[in-house]
């Protein structure tokens, strides 16, 4: 008999602490969060903690890697500041991202033929720390090579595209995602997607054997407002197990 292996969820947290930064205070809590998502079946979970600390705060990184029980997937840029934090947290997990002072979210993928050294100072780091790296790259081909060359764990290939694309677009994005995502498993990465993933468009890429893992942030977090964060994680996982919402 065949072994089918369900994909992953790993929820991304940030939106909780971007409310709580708004008025600067202690509610709502992010480790509350992770808790509720952890309890609607969240295989991991994720937190950016960027340069500008817009959302998440240091003394959340430490105090949810202390107290979670699925893996933390610590989102990161190369700043050394951040690589410093990171290696004292020790994450199971953490995903390179380019970062950019002035978006409202992560806007593409990392260029890997750039900042090559700070890319390779922060990968060797955290692979001695035992952190499982991964790097958020756009479907390119060559990218997904460097990826490989450059010694990563695994690549999360950015669905952002095709998120925001419609009709005959849609679907050439989401041969690019196929294809990325076939390369990558053929040079020994694990192969995640994340970006703009929501309760429908989600679908498709459910047919990608090789994407064993979804980073989702924003969609769950939005449908947590009339349902509650448990609850909205839950009918995600359903959706990635069953494939029927
Ligand atoms: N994966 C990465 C690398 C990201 O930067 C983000 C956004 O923070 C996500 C996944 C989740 O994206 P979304 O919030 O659009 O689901």
């Amino acid at each position: 008999m065949a072994l089918t292996i369900s994909k992953k969820l790993g929820i991304n947290i940030d939106h909780v602490a971007t409310l709580r930064q708004a008025r600067l205070g202690e509610e709502p809590s992010v480790l509350e969060a992770a808790l509720e998502a952890e309890q609607g079946g969240a295989d991991s979970i994720t937190v950016h903690l960027r340069e500008d600390r817009r959302h998440i705060q240091d003394a959340d990184v430490f105090e949810l890697m202390e107290k979670i029980y699925v893996p933390l997937n610590l989102e990161m840029s190369v700043s050394p500041e951040i690589l410093k934090i990171a290696i004292k947290v020790r994450p199971e997990k953490a995903c390179l991202v380019p970062e950019k002072r002035k978006e409202l979210t992560t806007e593409g993928g990392l260029d890997l033929f750039s900042k090559r050294n700070s890319l390779i100072r922060t990968i060797d780091a955290l692979s001695a720390e035992k952190v499982e790296v991964s790097l958020f790259i756009d479907p390119v081909e060559k990218q997904v090579r460097e990826a490989a060359r450059l010694g990563a764990y695994a690549v999360e290939i950015h669905t952002g595209s095709y998120a925001n694309a419609a009709g005959k677009k849609k679907e050439r994005e989401f041969f690019r995602v196929r294809e990325a995502a076939r390369l990558g498993q053929e040079l020994g990465l694990r192969v995640h997607a994340g970006h703009g993933l929501n309760y429908e468009n989600i679908f498709p890429l459910l047919a990608i054997s090789e994407v064993l893992e979804f980073n989702i942030g924003h969609s769950i977090i939005s449908r947590a407002v009339f349902v509650g964060l448990a609850k909205a994680v839950q009918e995600m996982k359903k959706i990635i197990i069953s494939g029927k919402g």
